[in-house]
């Protein structure tokens, strides 16, 4: 298939990329020319795993291109799919100016019989407003077709939730693209989905709130297992052994983050609010995760007191593990905290120092794991990047002025943490 993709951000590259690895033939659009300049050259504007040699093996196979003219792309392709950002509005609502400029900039360059696919991550009744919006603004009465099809993959492993999906979902109004969706995702053998446009774009935020939702239940049983001396992680393997519940997303943490579920979970309730439904759970879920990453402070300045003028040191900067992205990161939040506090920060991440120095210029960034704690008071988990379990503790333990470890993950035994000499705090255990 000829497809284009406007929208080159984790979303539409990893897309376009995968679409290319599987044989169809691909133009990335983005309207910076940066970035599209720095992908022509070979670079990455983005850290994800594999993602850089899937795109050097499909640009040099000729399956994949990058341009920043929406028309070159609307030429070229048959299906083009919409994948620019939706970010939020002060009021939780979702911008939709993104999508309704590519809209119109679609439909002044369509010729001949296209399907438009949206992607990106956009509140119900959208569809309509796209579908709409190209008929308005198209020159020429061209036929065209829309669809919704939302994307599941996660950050850190979008390469491989892309090319092995639990399921695609495919909203349309009428039959005639479901042909062509078809045939974009046989490569993929998933599950698909065929629904109306609506059912579609609501499965999307109903499935992220979920998920945001399983989390907080779980952050909200980690506050009851620290109450009555019970262990968080023997009580989700126990609840997550019950296949209709599942052990996924049940890792108690010092709170979710991310440029998703924060985002989605405020539109949701906003989209609710709008078609008449106070959506109080979600208020909720929201609530209990601010609570997390207070809960989390409380615990270190419990246990410091005072921390003007303490020297903290950080491990993990993202908002996950196998990310450099640092949008909503309860780590930098954290850090913030802290540093409001009058702390001193030594802070490390495997990938996510280039981008935090942006949001976190007035901390001090090591290279090596292990000198994180040098001269500390206390060492903070904030990401649950796997390296740090091979952390040298024994070295870690003797470079801090005090063998504290405040651990918003989980990562390390609470047994063998303190059997090595350190007064360890993690979540619900
Ligand atoms: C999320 C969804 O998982 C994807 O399915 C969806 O496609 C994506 O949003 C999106 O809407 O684009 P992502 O934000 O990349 O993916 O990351 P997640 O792996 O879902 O993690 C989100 C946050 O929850 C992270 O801060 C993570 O540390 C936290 N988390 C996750 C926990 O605190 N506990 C868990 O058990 C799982």
């Amino acid at each position: 298939m000829k497809i284009s993709i406007i929208g080159t951000g984790y979303v539409g590259l990893v897309t376009g990329a995968c679409f290319a690895e599987v044989g169809h033939h691909v133009v990335c659009v983005d309207s910076d020319p940066a970035k599209v300049a720095l992908l022509q050259a070979g670079g990455m504007p983005i850290y994800e795993p594999d993602l850089e040699d899937l795109v050097a093996r499909n640009v040099a196979a000729g399956r994949l291109c990058f341009s920043n003219s929406t028309v070159e792309g609307v030429e070229k392709s048959d299906v083009i799919f919409i994948a620019v950002p939706t970010p939020p509005l002060p009021d939780g609502s979702v911008d939709l100016s993104f999508i309704e400029r590519v809209a119109r900039e679609i439909a002044g360059a369509m010729t001949s019989y296209k399907i438009i696919v949206d992607k990106s991550t956009v509140p119900v009744n959208t569809g309509e407003k796209v579908a709409e919006t190209i008929k308005r603004y198209c020159k020429a009465r061209v036929e065209f077709d829309i669809a919704s099809n939302p994307e599941f993959l996660r950050e850190g492993f979008a390469v491989g939730d892309l090319m092995k999906p639990d399921r695609i979902v495919v909203g349309v109004r009428s039959p005639r693209p479901v042909a062509a969706m078809k045939e974009i995702y046989a490569p993929f053998q998933a599950p698909i989905i065929v629904t109306d446009i609506n059912s579609a774009e609501l499965i999307k935020h109903a499935a992220n709130s979920f998920l945001a939702l399983k989390i907080s239940y779980i952050n909200a049983i980690s506050v009851l297992c620290e109450a009555s001396g019970a262990n968080v992680q023997e009580v989700a393997n126990g609840m997550g052994m019950d296949a209709r519940i599942g052990r996924r997303f049940l890792d108690a943490s010092l709170g979710f983050g991310g440029s998703c579920f924060p985002k989605d979970l405020g539109a949701f309730i906003k989209i609710s609010e709008q078609l008449g439904y106070d959506f109080r759970l979600l208020r909720e879920v929201q609530a209990i995760n601010a609570d997390q990453m207070a809960r989390f402070v409380k615990k270190i300045t419990d246990t410091l007191w005072v921390l003007k003028g303490k020297r903290l040191g950080v491990l993990g900067l993202a908002f996950k593990q196998n990310t450099d992205d640092v949008r909503q990161s309860p780590a930098i939040e954290l850090c913030h905290r802290l540093l409001r506090e009058g702390a001193i920060l030594r802070v490390h991440d495997p990938k996510a120092m280039g981008k935090a120095r942006a949001v976190l210029p007035d901390v001090t960034y090591v290279d090596d794991m292990n000198e994180v704690a040098e001269g500390c008071d206390a060492l903070i988990v904030a990401t649950e990047w796997p390296e740090f379990k091979q952390l040298d503790l024994e070295r870690v333990r003797k470079c801090l002025t005090h063998p504290i470890l405040f651990d918003g993950r989980n990562l390390f035994d609470v047994r063998e943490m303190e059997a090595l000499g350190f007064i360890y705090k993690s979540i619900g255990r």
